[in-house]
């Protein structure tokens, strides 16, 4: 008898970036942190997950590969769920045994696994709600984002569409840390995403990898997380709040080169952008200035690939612009949440920017 159930989970873009753990062992944040959902359609990951008194051991597969599920996020995801269902089924004798049996998790993402376009967070928060269903866990999307948590920082905030706060919490045993949703995706149904894809290839440094050495080594760092984002992040609230792009955007922007700039100011410095990237920020720029507003927003992830956000009655100037600069539209449909469109970079412009 094998038990089994399937989901999906969407991508997230920090617009407030997590960079940095206080608590490496319980992934706990050194700041809070604010991303937009990007429609499911678009970038996301599916998983199903089954248990049976027949499977031997634990597995994980990955678009069609198998993965070792020995590391400690791993077993710290599957052993908060088995808690989970053994308190259920000690409540309740009726139930099936499953929170004994192995489980095998297959999972399938549409888009290039960490290149910069959070893989990790789609693939830990469909991995936490599809055991979630499987074992029919009664806990909330709240009380779940504090075991997606464990697995990868900002998959938290993968539970939810729309617009997402991670609170960092303060209690050291991570039990306030978990994500809310600050506003549906309804709420601003204007908010698109634009995705340049720059580069599909693994990242250099790894996030996690990355972050600890920005927290021991930069200056900057320090300064960020205690005077800049506690502000950026009320403010940023309410902008969403608000529905005011002009500032949501210019915030957006100033806390992707804040990140950035924290990771050249780490030592050994970290580069995720490259000249393409900094291509992008250029024409973002331009637009805004040709446009006589802030319209489009850019942002990157620990990658060179760009996100822009632009409102829906900008999209010919954005998208215009970019294409016309940048490469060709392949036009992504439009879904119930914030839409994705991806642009594929012209490789032109990747040699005439590397020949200067
Ligand atoms: C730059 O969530 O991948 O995308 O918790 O170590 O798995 P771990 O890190 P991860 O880091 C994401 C960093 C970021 C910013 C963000 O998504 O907020």
């Amino acid at each position: 008898m094998i038990h089994q159930a399937s989901t999906t989970a969407p991508v997230n873009i920090a617009t407030l970036k997590y960079w940095g753990k206080r608590d490496p062992a319980l992934n706990l944040p050194t700041n809070n942190s604010i991303s937009v959902t990007l429609s499911q359609d678009d970038l996301r990951t599916l998983t199903t997950a089954s248990c049976s008194p027949d499977f031997t051991q634990d597995e994980l597969w990955l678009n069609g590969k198998q993965e070792d599920v020995s590391g400690k996020r791993l077993v710290a995801c599957f052993r908060e769920l088995r808690a989970l269902r053994h308190k259920m089924e000690d409540s309740d004798s009726s139930l099936p045994k499953l929170a004994d049996q192995k489980l095998k998790i297959v999972s399938e993402n549409n888009f290039p696994t960490a290149a910069g376009l959070a893989s990790s967070a789609a693939g830990f928060a469909a991995l936490i709600r599809a055991v979630a269903n499987l074992y029919e866990l009664q806990e909330t999307p709240e009380q779940l984002s504090i075991v997606a948590r464990q697995g990868s920082g900002s998959a938290c905030r993968s539970l939810y569409g729309g617009y997402v706060a991670w609170e960092m919490g303060t209690e050291s045993d991570g039990s306030d840390s978990r994500a809310v949703q600050i506003a549906t995706a309804d709420h601003w149904p204007e908010m698109r995403a634009a995705i340049l894809v720059v580069s599909a290839d693994k990242k250099d440094t790894s996030s996690t990898t990355g972050m600890q050495v920005t927290v021991h080594t930069s200056p900057l760092f320090k300064e960020r997380v205690t005077t800049v984002v506690p502000e950026r992040f009320a403010q940023m609230k309410k902008s969403i709040l608000d529905r005011d792009f002009p500032t949501f955007a210019e915030l957006t922007m100033r806390d992707s080169n804040q990140f950035h700039a924290t990771c050249l100011d780490s030592y050994p410095p970290i580069f995720y952008l490259n000249d393409v990237s900094r291509a992008s920020i250029r024409v973002v720029e331009a637009i805004n200035k040709a446009a006589g507003a802030t319209i489009a927003a850019y942002t990157f992830d620990a990658g060179p690939n760009c996100v822009i956000y632009y409102e829906d009655k900008n999209e010919e100037l954005v998208l215009g612009a970019l294409k016309a600069i940048l490469g060709r539209v392949e036009g992504w449909e439009k879904h119930q949440s914030v839409d994705a469109k991806k642009i594929d970079v012209d490789e032109r412009w990747e040699s005439e920017l590397a020949n200067g």
